[in-house]
């Protein structure tokens, strides 16, 4: 890690020059110089020097998610008119009591996020709130935390509303993102800039939030006590900004309070309904909070209850923050996964920003889709990265099986009957050794899945090496937690074999002379820019590249690999695909 940090200090002085040029190429295609664009690059500034040189204590996953969902409860979401004096809006609201932070954004309107230091704010804020008279229509009056806002005299504006800076809640275009990577340093710094564009931001983390306080809210009308909490990548620090939002809905706290009091002689319990299997209580609860979202569920729209799936949910739409939901219950071992990629993603700032890359680059040839099927997800993604890591010599990251030994009484966790103990305090394991760069780990990613034996072999985080295959899928890759499970039982021989061609492919390209720097000209794409281009395995182009220059030996074998496999890619080229980005 020394070296990688002194080569990133020595870059420092050509990449300030270097944000110079940027500046109006970033103008070009966001929001220029917003207070969260600042932000982003201030945070990533600070990231890039996090992971494994940081000697700041970190936190607890718990204690992250306990804070944010405090924020979360004090916290409202307003729609606002397009021109608003920022001024008077703030000091409109102050009327309720002080305020910590807002931002704005965009979505089909303007909206603003404001948390209030006090939780009592907010109750009086909807103190003064009226339910709208609906003309024709009749509203359903529900008191929630998202509010509309009008102004008194919308035909007079005054100078003082004008526009407002809004924070950035996309991922940048493909176009935006290739400009970028060319204009980078190194392929490192191609790794770190692609992080860094398309991490989820501060204000993207805090309405992911906000959103699942809000349906809270809603569920807590049948089920008092209960709590909606993020998982997947909103929280494992592997989301990209448009990711989904899954949520999780938690009843564990209602049973907890009732065995917390019990004393005397007597025990009490509540009346409860009983059904024939846990499935069924799952089916028939998200079926009515599903009902309850659709009818009363303000912002939420597009509600599917789709409850006969291994794990049932409740998908939808919360228009005003533009999420894509996934609402589960009995799914704590999900949540579990998400705090294990979280102490993952923080122990080494390599991790991130290498599967943010792949993720991209899969998504760039549609290896991945938002639409289920025989794909490879984004999860099983971070899986095959972190094993990959955990191979490296000496290794990145650490097995889980030592992450169990660190582990203490506190730390034991068994979910329905699996052990999902691990050590949670981050401080506690110690940092790798290894020093190889992001430039380095990419090719070689690509080489060793290129070259995996998927036919007889597993991957497996928790004992960090290969294993022999249990079952014939074509890709196995076993839960962490659920160790007789397959993540990736879904992904056909085809999908497969597309992915194991584009790795030797990429693999390939960044081993070419002229593919892993700066063009001299700047207009070629080049290292991960290059990968990200739509695939070039074309027969022909590869026979005149063979016959320029003498191959290594290892460059001979993956372009023999590569004529040897799939005619898949090699016909579907014709130059003029463009990189799809988005989550
Ligand atoms: P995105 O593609 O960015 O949404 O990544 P994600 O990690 O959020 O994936 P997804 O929304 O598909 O799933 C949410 C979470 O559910 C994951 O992070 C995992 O914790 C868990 N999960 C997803 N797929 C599987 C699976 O096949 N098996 C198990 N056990 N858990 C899964
Ligand atoms: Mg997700």
């Amino acid at each position: 890690m020394a070296a990688r940090a002194v080569g990133f200090l020595a870059a420092l002085p050509l990449c300030a020059q270097r944000s110079q040029v940027l500046r109006p190429i970033h103008r070009l295609f966001s929001c220029p110089g917003t207070a969260a664009e600042v932000k982003r690059e201030e945070r990533s500034s600070g990231s890039l020097e996090t992971g494994s040189e940081d000697k700041t204590p970190k936190k607890k996953f718990s204690e992250v998610q306990k804070e944010r969902r405090e924020q979360a409860q004090r916290t409202v979401l307003i729609h606002c008119p397009n021109k608003i004096s920022e001024k008077k809006f703030l000091k409109y609201l102050s009327q309720h009591g002080p305020i910590n932070n807002h931002f704005f954004y965009e979505s089909f309107g303007l909206y603003a996020v404001v948390e209030f230091r006090q939780k009592e704010s907010i109750t009086s804020l909807q103190n003064v709130t009226r339910t709208p008279s609906m003309g024709t229509e009749a509203a359903i009056p529900f008191k929630s935390r998202f509010f509309n806002l009008k102004t008194k005299n919308p035909s007079n504006p005054t100078s003082e509303q004008s526009s407002v800076q809004c924070s950035i809640h996309s991922p940048p275009s493909s176009k935006k993102l290739l400009e970028l990577l060319c204009y980078a340093e190194s392929i490192d710094d191609q790794l770190n800039t692609l992080l860094k564009e398309f991490e989820l931001t501060e204000e993207n983390t805090k309405l992911r939030y906000l959103t699942c306080s809000l349906i809270e809210d809603i569920a807590a009308a049948y089920f008092l006590d209960c709590t909606v909490r993020p998982f997947g990548s909103s929280v494992n620090s592997f989301g990209k900004l448009g990711c989904d939002l899954d949520m999780f809905l938690d009843l564990d706290e209602i049973g907890k309070f009732s065995t917390n009091k019990t004393s005397g002689n007597f025990l009490m319990e509540f009346q409860v309904k009983n059904v024939p299997s846990e499935r069924i209580a799952t089916q028939k609860i998200l079926s009515v909070i599903g009902e309850c979202l659709d009818n009363f569920g303000p912002g939420c729209v597009g509600v599917q209850k789709i409850l006969n799936a291994r794990c049932p949910l409740v998908r939808f739409s919360h228009q005003a923050s533009g999420f894509q939901c996934d609402l589960t219950t009995n799914n704590r071992i999900a949540l579990k996964s998400s705090e294990l990629l979280y102490i993952y993603g923080a122990l080494d700032s390599r991790v991130r920003a290498l599967a943010f890359s792949i993720r991209c680059w899969a998504r760039a040839h549609s290896l991945t889709s938002s639409i289920p099927g025989s794909w490879i997800t984004n999860f099983s993604l971070t899986l095959m990265v972190i094993f990959f890591l955990q191979r490296r010599s000496p290794p990145i990251l650490p097995t889980l099986d030592y992450l169990k030994t660190l582990a203490d009484a506190e730390d034991k966790c068994i979910i329905e009957g699996h052990n999902c103990t691990f050590v949670r305090d981050l401080n506690s394991i110690k940092p790798s050794g290894n020093t190889e760069t992001l430039e380095l780990l990419l090719k070689e990613f690509f080489e060793y899945f290129g070259n995996f034996a998927f036919n007889k072999n597993s991957i497996n985080i928790r004992q960090g090496r290969e294993q022999n295959k249990p079952e014939s899928s074509p890709l196995h890759i076993q839960n962490p937690f659920e160790t007789s499970l397959n993540i990736s039982k879904n992904v056909s021989q085809s999908q497969l074999q597309k992915f194991v061609d584009l790795a030797r492919e990429s693999a390939w390209i960044l081993n070419q002379e002229d593919k892993d720097r700066p063009s001299s000209s700047g207009s070629q794409p080049w290292g991960l820019a290059a990968l990200l281009l739509p695939s070039v395995m074309n027969s022909v182009c590869l026979a005149k590249k063979v016959r320029k220059k003498p191959a290594s030996e290892r460059i001979k074998n993956l372009l023999e690999s590569i004529k040897s496999s799939g005619s898949e890619n090699a016909t579907s080229t014709d130059g003029k695909r463009t990189v799809s980005t988005q989550a």
